[in-house]
């Protein structure tokens, strides 16, 4: 990645204490998991179901889809959780061969959660084993070599697999349907980004004005992830430079500091909008060209600039490429980075 950014939505790789905080403040249950009211109500539905089955049926596979630092992961934890059973966690790219899925799979319990992060990453070798075993918990493998080779059915476990993904588009059709619950999260509602910044505040022991409550919500980017990092900046900076306590002017000075502007906006985000409005006006302009102008990866601007620059309307799609709105140009001339 090119710059570091505070804004940036997934997590920082090896970072060992934003690791450490968000584990601790991973919500567990559906009473805690904030928003996303509809995915919990399909969910919750779907686990009843289960749990008053009694017959050793288990919960339909799971497909998360959406931005990153919507709560995929967590919402997984909270799944296994109020299921009652264990959750083994492992990603596409993890998985190198299908001995590695077949050893992963022959592990896990009746009933067991099996989360596959980033799975639109996953071998195509490994997908396939993955098919037979997602539909009837069979395992075909073939052992030894040569002539002697003969292939053996294995029953596995009834298991859940829970699979997350930024990109339903790169995800292989077959795979897809074999996911009963499909379900794309939606970036959060301003009042529900109160409640998660209220009750990290709470968790981390830090009091928090609710004007600044509402000012750091209105520059979260509508993202949990975000909105717990904003929160423990402008912490830091309430410890250095005050009494602990988060106040509105604690909180704006904190912004300007980071130089976030009133939409959530960072110097890189106003950057990518400037070149592409200096350079091609309102023309469109295609992805692998803006990230030459920003010395991107075109999957970066693509999984973590742009959806939100698109929600908010700053930004649009053509069949040409991407477009600068009207309202993308004012942003740029009015924001001139006021918090
Ligand atoms: N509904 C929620 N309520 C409260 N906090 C939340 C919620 N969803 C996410 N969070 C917080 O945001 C953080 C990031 O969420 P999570 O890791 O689940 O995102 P993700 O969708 O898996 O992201 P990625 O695509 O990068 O893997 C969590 O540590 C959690 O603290
Ligand atoms: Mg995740």
């Amino acid at each position: 990645m090119a710059i570091e950014r505070l804004v940036e939505p997934t997590m920082a790789e090896n970072d060992r204490e934003e690791e450490k905080i968000e584990i601790s403040l991973r919500p567990t249950t559906f009473k805690e998991y904030i928003g996303q009211q509809h995915l919990k109500n399909n969910i919750k539905l779907a686990i009843d179901a289960v749990k008053k089955r009694s017959d050793g049926s288990t919960l339909d596979h799971v497909l998360l889809y959406g931005p990153p630092g919507l709560g995929k992961t967590t919402m997984a934890g909270v799944i296994a959780h109020e299921l009652g059973t264990n959750l083994r966690v492992t990603s596409g790219p993890a998985i190198e061969r299908a001995g590695d899925l077949a050893s992963i799979l022959t592990n896990l319990k009746d009933g067991d959660v099996l989360f596959i992060d980033e799975i639109h990453r996953l071998r195509r070798a490994v997908e396939e084993v993955l098919y037979s075993a997602m539909e009837d918990y069979k395992l075909d493998i073939v052992i030894g070599k040569g002539p002697a080779a003969r292939s053996v059915r294995l029953d596995l476990p009834k298991f859940t697999v829970i699979g997350a993904t930024t990109r339903t588009g790169s995800l292989a059709g077959p795979l897809r349907d074999r996911f009963g619950i499909i379900h794309r999260l939606e970036y959060y509602k301003e009042p529900e980004i109160e409640q998660i910044i209220t009750r990290t505040s709470k968790i981390l022991n830090t009091e928090i004005h609710p004007e600044a409550t509402t000012l750091l919500a209105t520059r979260s980017r509508l993202t949990p992830r975000i909105a717990n990092r904003l929160f423990k900046r402008v912490r830091d900076y309430a410890d250095v430079n005050g009494d602990g306590i988060i106040d509105q002017p604690t909180a704006i000075k904190a912004l300007e500091l980071m130089e976030i502007d009133h939409l959530g906006l960072d110097p890189a985000d106003r950057n990518m909008l400037k070149l592409m409005h200096e350079n091609y006006g309102d023309r469109p302009v295609g992805l692998t060209t803006i990230a030459a102008l920003t010395g991107d990866e075109a999957t970066t601007i693509e999984d973590f600039y742009e959806p939100y620059l698109l929600q908010l309307g700053l930004l649009a799609r053509t069949p040409k490429g991407r477009v600068v709105t009207e309202k993308g140009r004012k942003h740029l001339q009015n924001s001139k980075n006021k918090v």
